[in-house]
């Protein structure tokens, strides 16, 4: 029992389908400073709707980042979603945290479509509602085989997994610490990585919605390689502008054209999760869309966003309120990269103890 147990943040080790993130933060006050951010690209057949297919390069690419990094702790913080996951706002009557740990079970089965036993359940009270014996709660079930599945390549690779969250909580985290909002706001804020599309709203300071879309930029970097009939690679290096000499080309602007069409099925998909969100709850408009993952960085996909949607949509800067030493860190490359690291750095904000 030190002294300062349960201060240390954990590593935080997001696990992509197009590539794992890892990042350490170091409490300085109430603030942070960054202390390692590493990248390791998979290839895309490593992880498949979720589950992961190549479990050697999976932990290979785990050790991969840890060297780099350069970090001895191996306490981390990973994160599951997708179709594996439950999660519900519950409304229950008034009891103590310890007595919905007991009935939660009770409550839950009810909700999911798989053997309870197959399941790992959590929960945590959101909102007493003062006089009336009411409370709501968030339930989070998630299948025990996926869970196992992201503990054992993070085992394997040496490192210990102490928390295991949901990427879309790890996301709104990391907005939380960065992003003060007023109370009465509603903002929707989505993860778009390569596979999925991780939906959270806040409302009043609370999580009122989330939802998890199984679409995401890998699909234009697919439709990209079929028209120009050039490797995932290359697509990709199409994709993110990185071919300098793309910009006045045809190239560029067939890539567009792509882009345009790919993000507009992707937006169609988002309104109509925002649509059943705002058409369940007493909320009537969402204020503004903030947007983390490494396909947020797509200018088409926020013109297809803003032009669908009527919504203002902003990029969410995820080291906004982390101080970083550009003696150790290239600023200008972590800009870049800031988009892909949204939820290792909501991870990375947890510590040991915390519960699920
Ligand atoms: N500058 C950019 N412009 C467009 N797309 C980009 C850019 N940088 C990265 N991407 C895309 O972002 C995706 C990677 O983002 P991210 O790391 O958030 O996904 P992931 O976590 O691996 O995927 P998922 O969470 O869906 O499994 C890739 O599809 C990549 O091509
Ligand atoms: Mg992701």
């Amino acid at each position: 029992m030190g002294l300062f147990r349960g201060r240390n943040n954990l590593v935080g080790i997001d696990i992509g389908s197009s590539a794992i993130k890892l990042v350490r933060l170091r409490p300085v006050g109430d603030a942070w400073e960054l202390v390692a951010f590493s990248l390791g690209h998979l290839p895309p057949d490593a992880i498949v709707e979720g589950r992961i297919m190549n479990f050697a390069v999976v932990i290979e690419r785990l050790r991969d980042v840890m060297r780099e990094s350069g970090l001895k702790q191996s306490q981390c913080a990973i994160a599951i979603s997708g179709s594996s996951l439950i999660i519900k706002r519950l409304a229950l009557p008034e009891m103590t945290k310890a007595e919905l740990d007991e009935s939660i079970m009770w409550e839950a089965e009810q909700y999911i479509p798989f053997d309870i036993n197959d399941v790992n359940v959590d929960s945590q009270i959101l909102n007493p509602r003062a006089g009336q014996g009411q409370m709501d709660v968030l339930m989070v079930a998630a299948k025990k085989d996926v869970v196992n599945e992201y503990m054992s390549v993070a085992a394997e690779a040496g490192l210990k997994p102490v928390v295991v969250d949901v990427s879309i909580f790890a996301a709104l985290n990391m907005f939380e610490a960065n992003y003060s909002l007023p109370p009465d706001q509603t903002v929707a804020l989505l993860n778009v990585g390569a596979n999925s599309i991780n939906v959270g709203v806040i409302s009043g300071g609370n999580v009122a919605f989330t939802r998890d879309l199984s679409v995401g930029g890998a699909k234009l970097t697919a439709e990209i390689q079929r028209d120009f009939n050039v490797s995932y690679e290359e697509a990709e290096a199409f994709k993110t502008g990185a071919e300098s000499s793309l910009s006045s080309s045809t190239i560029a602007r067939e890539v567009n054209r792509i882009a345009d069409r790919v993000c507009e099925s992707m937006v169609l998909e988002v309104q109509r999760s925002l649509d059943f969100y705002l058409a369940t709850s007493v909320q009537s408009d969402i204020q503004r869309i903030y947007l983390t993952g490494g396909t947020a960085q797509l200018p088409a996909l926020i013109r297809a966003l803003e032009r669908r949607m009527e919504i203002q949509v902003e990029l969410v800067n995820p080291f906004r309120n982390i101080s970083v030493d550009p003696r150790r860190f290239d600023i200008d490359l972590l800009q870049r990269a800031a988009s892909v690291a949204g939820v290792a750095v909501g991870l990375a904000l947890r510590r040991a103890g915390d519960a699920i």
